[in-house]
């Protein structure tokens, strides 16, 4: 009898625990996805795992495409929102790579970071030229602005969840002309419309799509600055804009690191929160950590101790993000070595990616793995 008894027991336990993996891997659109992909371990937290997609990769590379749709539940278009691409010539829209991006989420169950609106950079020549030889002047700059980010915007109206509005417009310590708030005097932007552009562009935004989650994104604003007055100084015109009623709903702290400068885990977490702490939500958005490498086809760091570092800081970053309520996303800039920005952008450095560049999974990828593991829940031990 006791022994049935037992056994029925085993027997229920067993069936919970079979019933387990199907229930949670059900929960957030990760039905049927492998129960160790980044999305689903992420997914048992409310935390989507995302990564930059580029449009010449998707769809024409099917081992890139698979990574894309398995591991991640958020993507983000590495170039194909931007400016310069869906508006090449004056007045003519190229949705065509942006539309393909939001298609392939939603097939995938996927989110989509919409980016960027307002940034100095990847600006048609039409506009830069326009605007260095005064035939559009200061009133036309505005309304073409406005006009730019209610179009893209209502494009993808109810297909967004988040966009980044404003890009890159604060001041780093070596940039020559800040203004007393910390932005950047010499920003395309704020030099041609005056520093009121950055609540306007919200303002516009929100009209256009009332329910996308709208944020302000950059780099070194959680804790890599020494002094960290970059950070404070985002956060400080930010909690004013708050304060007006201006609809911002969050920040993006990009993480593009790299290993020959320090980074102070603690300080990134405890900036990540005193945004939250203004009520509003929290993203890392550009995740990528860079090293010295050999060369820019192999990639192999030329310190071993920053092929440790580089898994680390990733990791530091995803636990930060982890311990912090309101961050709700943590994107990598991209999804393999072969396929990266930094080369090109930082000479002589390069690593910086969860996939080497022959898309295998780094130890990067398996550091991430299993802190959204840990942070799951999956270890139970009985050593009482
Ligand atoms: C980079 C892309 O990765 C490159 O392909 C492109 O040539 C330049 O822009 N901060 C940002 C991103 O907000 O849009 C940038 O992306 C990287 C830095």
């Amino acid at each position: 009898m006791k022994l049935r008894r037992q056994l029925a027991a085993a027997a229920a336990t067993a069936a919970v625990l079979m019933l387990v993996p199907s229930a949670v891997a059900a929960a957030g659109g990760e039905k049927g996805r492998a129960d160790d992909s980044l999305r689903a371990l992420g997914a048992r937290q409310d935390l989507r795992i995302g990564t930059a997609v580029d449009d010449a990769h998707l769809g024409s590379d099917a081992a890139y495409t698979k990574i894309v749709a398995d591991q991640f539940s958020v993507v983000t278009a590495e170039n194909a929102m931007k400016w310069e691409s869906v508006e090449p010539a004056r007045g003519t829209y190229d949705w065509a790579a942006a539309d393909r991006l939001v298609r392939f989420a939603q097939q995938n169950d996927q989110s989509v970071r919409g980016h960027t609106l307002l940034w100095h950079n990847q600006l048609p020549s039409w506009l830069t030229t326009g605007v260095a030889d005064g035939t559009i002047g200061t009133a036309e700059l505005r309304d073409i602005l406005r006009k730019h980010v209610t179009d893209e915007v209502t494009r993808y109206r109810g297909k967004i969840w988040q966009w980044d509005v404003a890009n890159e417009v604060f001041a780093n310590s070596w940039d020559p002309n800040p203004l007393p708030n910390g932005l950047n005097g010499d920003d395309f932007w704020i030099k041609n419309l005056g520093e009121g552009v950055i609540a306007d562009v919200f303002r516009w935004a929100h009209q256009a799509d009332p329910k996308a989650l709208l944020f302000y994104n950059d780099y070194n604003i959680a804790g890599q600055d020494g002094t960290n007055a970059k950070f404070q100084a985002v956060h400080d015109f930010f909690a004013k804009l708050v304060a007006q009623g201006v609809p911002v709903n969050g920040i993006g702290e990009q993480g593009h690191l790299d290993t020959q400068y320090g980074f102070d885990a603690q300080r990134f977490q405890a900036d990540l929160q005193s945004y939250g702490d203004l009520g509003l939500k929290v993203a890392v958005t550009e995740a990528d950590v860079r090293t010295f490498v050999n060369n820019s086809t192999e990639q192999v760091p030329t310190s071993q101790l920053a092929a440790f570092a580089q898994p680390f800081e990733f990791s530091e970053m995803l636990k930060g993000c982890q311990l912090v309520r309101q961050c709700i996303s943590f994107t990598a800039w991209g999804v393999y070595d072969g396929d990266s920005w930094i080369p090109g952008t930082f000479a002589g450095t390069g690593y910086g990616l969860l996939y080497d560049v022959d898309m295998k999974p780094k130890p990067a990828y398996y550091a991430l793995q299993q802190d959204l593991a840990l942070a799951a829940g999956n270890a139970r031990h009985n050593g009482k």
